[in-house]
């Protein structure tokens, strides 16, 4: 199933198609699935409530077009090579046929174990081939996947399974990342404490671990799916079941459950996948990305087997055992196109270029960027270092929210500009907006950047609360969707993405909402209040600066402070949310309202010391100098 655009000018036809007829846009590439019916409508929409539907009336499994339709033809081709952590250990691939088969009997386990179509179920795995096995036996008979992050913290985890009411969870002993284990079993059991909604918890052994399993409730893996038969009837789904929930931070405390819908996000995936990354039939796709994020549901796991290609899935990370693990793993498989985060850029660039030359990279064709800006200093060293000046670099815009890439580069068919993602994909149809809300019509411009039209894997609502989904993406401007980002427009009409306008810090390419982390960091004992803000961090990205007061502080010193600050957070959230810096203050800039000026917090956390605009609303300006005198 080709949907790929083949040149630079088709891009523009099709784009103008997509502008001037969205619907049969869409139906064309639709029609190119495969659907037990298809629809009735093409799309119904209404962005006050909101409310998408796409391909309204039509049934479908998404596990039946990226399974059952390869296996004729390409029943035998890799689906995944499997590289793990550790370059001793040993490697493993799957066929589409290997697949299949294991996604029905783990499907046909989870039906036994009282599975539904709608159930959720939570996959909180290490990058292990059964981890795909987990979403897709989900997907194959309707129960809703929720994936978290193995590195989130028990609690966040519970949080998660609550919100959710998740009914089983599938996870593993441990897991490997670099030189760490982690006892992710043990974490489950915490989290379960509190989880009245889970029936069951499916374990698979990675690790070999001693765990503690509970009798009733608690499975072993290998032991439910191994006397399954390899055929499991998919579940008909509607075009608008949803296919998952994926959780996410946002400008309030608590993260939001994603909802994401069958079919249009299966045939977003399929075509965002197929165009950015320009494949061809043989190629070797490679994402490094976590399943745990929206880059993995999407550029590991759905776009590539859609597509029906050959994908690499790696268990490890970019410094373990050597600097050159990356390029190592491009060399062992050949990897065409290489997926990856500025974040992991920088720190590779800091080891030189001795780790890259020891490693042919010669197969590499596209090399893309995702999940924050990319720096130029960066760009420039991945464009030369690694894509050797002849490898297409693609910087793809998206969010969780949006399902797949909207702003990018397609392969090597469009014009490149450091640190620009680019033009939008076929049928995004992005905008700028004033602080007035009103459109931005010119180019060399700034704004708030929306969206004007539906694509068919828009969220359709956060899961339980649908007035929060249309508060936070419909509501600042009406009739579009808001993305929370900032971008400039230049004279070509090419966008930048600037970064977030809203209290939301990007952390090497992963999102956490401020007030979510001055939650935790509130409720350490000592803490009285707490103002989280984002300074520039050279690999990170953006780093984490807390300003805290504190209570009772006994004997205790700055040092006892900030570790149990630390722990607090790692608890509450996981060690990935700790805060860089944690300066302990006297009091907060607050105007007399009592709002906290966070402005200025962030002024100083950039490094400025004296010159902090307007200070006139402060209730006590003495805050300020106090704070700017211990600056961190
Ligand atoms: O601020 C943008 C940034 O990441 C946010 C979305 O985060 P998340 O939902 O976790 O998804 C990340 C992976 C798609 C956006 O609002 N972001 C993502 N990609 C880029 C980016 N910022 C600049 N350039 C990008 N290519």
């Amino acid at each position: 199933m080709s949907l790929r655009i083949k040149t630079f000018e088709e891009y523009k036809t099709e784009y103008k198609k997509s502008v001037n007829n969205p619907e049969r846009f869409w139906a064309e590439i639709a029609d190119k699935f495969s659907w037990q019916k298809k629809w009735d409508t093409i799309l119904n929409w209404n962005f006050d409530e909101p409310s998408v539907e796409w391909f309204g009336g039509g049934k479908l499994n998404i596990t039946e077009n990226l399974l059952d339709r390869h296996l004729d033809e390409n029943g035998t081709k890799t689906a995944f090579f499997w590289e793990p952590n550790d370059s001793t250990g040993t490697a493993k691939k799957i066929t589409y046929q290997g697949l299949y088969d294991e996604v029905c009997q783990l499907s046909n386990a989870l039906r036994k174990l009282g599975v539904k179509k709608g159930d959720r179920v939570c996959i909180y795995m290490p990058m292990v081939l059964e981890s795909v096995v987990a979403i897709l036996a989900c997907a194959r008979i309707g129960a809703v996947h929720s994936i978290i992050f193995a590195g989130f913290s028990a609690q966040a985890l519970a949080d998660r399974i609550n919100d959710a009411t998740a009914k089983v969870v599938i996870t593993s002993d441990g897991l490997y990342r670099g030189d760490k284990q982690v006892a992710l079993k043990s974490m489950v059991d915490d989290a379960l404490n509190d989880c009245p909604s889970i029936e069951h918890c499916v374990v698979l052994n990675v690790t070999n671990e001693k765990v503690n399993m509970q009798q009733g409730r608690d499975v072993d893996y290998h032991t439910i799916i191994k006397n399954e038969p390899k055929h499991c009837p998919p579940e008909i789904m509607e075009s608008e079941d949803p296919l998952f929930i994926l959780y996410t931070s946002g400008s309030t405390g608590k993260p939001k459950g994603v909802v994401h819908s069958c079919a249009g996000y299966m045939i977003y995936s399929a075509y965002s996948f197929q165009n950015v990354f320009q494949g061809e039939e043989n190629d070797v796709f490679w994402c490094t990305a976590d399943i745990g994020w929206i880059t993995g549901h999407t550029y590991i796991v759905y776009g590539p087997l859609l597509s029906g290609v050959t994908s690499v899935m790696f268990e490890g990370i970019p410094t373990y055992p050597h600097p050159g693990r990356f390029w190592e793993v491009c060399e062992k498989y050949n990897v065409n196109q290489f997926y990856t985060a500025p974040t992991a850029i920088r720190s590779l660039m800091g080891f030189g270029l001795t780790p890259v030359n020891k490693f042919d990279l010669s197969s590499l064709k596209v090399i893309g960027s995702v999940g924050e800006p990319i720096n130029e200093e960066a760009w420039t060293w991945y464009f030369e270092n690694i894509g050797k000046k002849k490898c297409a670099l693609v910087d793809t815009w998206w969010q969780t929210e949006t399902g797949g890439i909207m702003i990018s580069g397609l392969g090597n068919l469009s014009p490149m500009q450091p640190m620009h993602a680019g033009y939008p994909l076929p049928g995004i149809q992005p905008i700028l907006l004033d602080s007035e809300g009103m459109i931005i019509t010119e180019n060399e411009v700034e704004g708030y950047l929306c969206m004007a039209y539906p694509w068919p894997s828009i969220i359709r609502t956060t899961y339980g609360d649908h007035e929060r989904c249309k508060n936070t993406y419909f509501s600042n401007y009406k009739g579009y969707y808001f993305t929370g980002d900032g971008a400039k427009r230049d004279k070509n009409g090419m966008y930048r993405i600037i970064g977030r306008v809203d209290d939301v810090i990007n952390v090497s390419g992963h999102r956490f909402g401020t007030a979510e982390i001055e939650d935790a960091i509130n409720m350490d004992d000592f803490v009285i209040e707490s103002a989280v803000v984002a300074f520039p961090h050279d690999i990170k990205g953006q780093g984490i600066y807390a300003y805290v007061v504190v209570d009772q502080r006994g004997e205790s010193s700055d040092e006892d402070i900030t570790s149990s600050i630390i722990n607090c957070v790692s608890a509450r959230i996981g060690k990935i949310a700790k805060p860089d810096k944690i300066q302990i203050v006297e009091g907060l800039p607050k105007t007399r309202s009592g709002k906290i000026m966070r402005r200025i917090l962030r002024k100083i956390a950039e490094g400025e010391r004296s010159n902090f605009g307007d200070t006139s609303t402060l209730l006590d300006p003495e805050v300020v100098d106090k704070i700017v005198r211990k600056a961190l």
